[in-house]
């Protein structure tokens, strides 16, 4: 057994794990993961310790899926106990800087009244000095910046508290993740390694080239009572080899959500990499045997946890060659710098683009556009649709974008000109403001207007716009988090009566109307471009 070479099998889940809670972009940017500590994960497993009956009955009912809910039983409320007492323990001074930014927030609210901002330096809690700068806009409404790459550099980036849960999955089915930490079970094989490991991109390198059970086995540090567990999780069987793209045109796979593999002869591109495992199914779909061994680039449109997936970027770092992130604002708490935090946790190369502009390489050129709104009306700049060229084709994957100023694509089709091929999200009945920037936010919000601003993307009339401005001969409405292998992370449940199925059904029957193919993508889908 042991000389034996051995693959990784192609359903061992792979969650990355901050604190034992499921692994998103907030959790990794410190200030971020200080806020999210202390005003989510300790918030929910108090509730959970408190009431538990409550949490196991919101967790049966559809209508709470994706709340604040752990998926635990009752049960297992004492390692929920342990687990609050050792993350007040391991992460005390992460809850004393999110203290902190309450602290400042309030300093500036009290006495920032559009005066110098300079004598109140020496009022900065002490934990933030010399991390955050103090700033009006121009109507003397007082904000700070954090010096970001300074704060990867402080006591407030712990690479030690990132771990990694494998497991074996035969169904689409998992439980929501955001909201609950993983516990120890016996199906589970827990691995401490920070993310930045190179081990796991030896291990999974292992779904192509195979290695022996004792040279992956000492790579990860397991002990000998995973043996058996860990075991099952490896296979002889030689994976299927991938086929490239040879054709003289442009070929594109639909891999589900907002994950898209474009190819030429000589280049390829991955969208918003988010991948189902492999199993035995009745919903036909790609995996990760369906890609390439070099990704030339992989684009991420946004940060939002449907988009910036690490459970799937980490499983490809080894092929990125790399990784274009939209440019940051620089600072503001909302908006962590994705090439920050890309880097310090192992991807080599990583661009930052900002609107307007373009890389090119060989027959590629990729071009950021614009992306307004989905972000409750926040100052968050990390966010870019992309236009890809590829010889005579043009693709634009627009993500999220909301097409709430019509104006905007008028001036960027005078820059860009007509577009082929339009890739368009439209869950246009998104999450209040609260559900994923809550914890950043250190004062009350008012229930309307947290109602009121919310992370939808574009509706009937908006997407049509788009089309009808870019003059598209193509339009698929994809992201919309249908494909049920999205579930544990997205939260939704379609019916036909849906807004998101009725408004989209507007803009495919609009089109056909007129002429243009389109459709709405579902599970996975393959077009040839001559
Ligand atoms: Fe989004
Ligand atoms: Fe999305």
């Amino acid at each position: 057994m042991y000389s034996q070479e051995l693959y990784l099998r192609p359903n061992v889940v792979f969650e990355p794990l901050v604190d034992r809670w499921y692994a998103w972009s907030h959790l990794i940017s410190p200030a971020t993961a200080a806020m999210n500590i202390a005003h989510r994960h300790l918030k929910i497993m108090q509730s959970f310790v408190t009431a538990a009956q409550v949490h196991v009955a919101a967790v049966a009912n559809p209508k709470m899926l994706g709340g604040p809910f752990i998926s635990h039983g009752s049960e297992r409320v004492p390692e929920i106990q342990a687990l609050i007492s050792q993350t007040k323990h391991d992460r005390a001074q992460m809850i004393a800087f999110a203290e902190a930014i309450q602290q400042l927030d309030d300093l500036l609210r009290t006495r920032a009244d559009g005066h110098s901002l300079e004598p109140l330096y020496e009022s900065v809690p002490e934990l933030l000095r010399g991390y955050v700068e103090l700033v009006y806009d121009l109507n003397d409404h007082p904000s700070f910046r954090l010096i970001e790459p300074l704060l990867y550099h402080s006591p407030y980036y712990d690479a030690s508290a990132q771990s990694m849960m494998l497991s074996l999955i035969s169904e689409d089915e998992r439980p929501f993740v955001l909201s609950t930490p993983r516990l120890d079970s016996d199906t589970n094989v827990h691995v401490h390694l920070p993310f930045e490991s190179q081990t796991i991109d030896d291990l999974f390198a292992m779904k192509r080239t195979p290695r022996t059970f004792p040279w992956i086995k000492e790579r990860l540090g397991l002990s000998d009572g995973d043996d058996a567990l860990f075991r099952s999780f490896l296979t002889e069987e030689t994976p299927p080899s991938y086929v490239a793209y040879t054709g003289e045109g442009v070929r594109w796979r639909y891999f589900g959500h907002a994950c898209i593999l474009v190819e030429t002869k000589q280049n390829n591109i991955l969208t918003d990499p988010v991948l189902s495992y492999t199993f035995a199914s009745q919903i036909p779909r790609y995996g990760y045997e369906d890609l390439p061994d070099a990704i030339d680039y992989v684009l991420i449109t946004h940060n939002h946890q449907d988009h910036i997936m690490f459970e799937t970027i980490l499983q490809l770092r080894h092929r990125i060659k790399c990784a274009v992130v939209p440019r940051s604002s620089g600072g503001a708490l909302q908006d962590p710098s994705l090439k920050l935090l890309l880097r310090r946790i192992g991807f080599a190369n990583v661009i930052e683009l900002d609107e307007l502009e373009t890389i090119s390489a060989g027959d590629v050129t990729i071009t950021g556009l614009p992306f307004l709104g989905e972000h409750a009306d926040l100052d968050i700049r990390s966010k870019l649709a992309y236009l890809v060229r590829l010889g005579r084709h043009s693709l634009l994957f627009a993500a999220d974008s909301c097409n709430i100023e019509p104006k905007l694509y008028q001036w960027v089709e005078r820059v860009v000109g007509e577009v082929d091929v339009l890739f368009l999200g439209m869950e246009c009945e998104g999450a209040p403001l609260s559900w994923i920037y809550g914890p950043l936010i250190t004062r009350r919000v008012q229930r309307t207007m947290d109602q009121s601003r919310r992370l939808s993307g574009s509706d009937y009339k908006k997407g049509i716009d788009i089309v009808r401005r870019f003059n598209c001969k193509q339009v698929y409405v994809y992201a919309m988090g249908q494909e049920p292998w999205l579930n544990y992370i997205m939260s939704k449940k379609y019916a036909q009566d849906s807004g998101p199925i009725i408004e989209s059904n507007a803009l495919l029957a609009d089109c056909a109307a007129h002429g243009i193919v389109a459709e709405r993508l579902f599970g996975e889908k393959e077009i040839l471009l001559p």
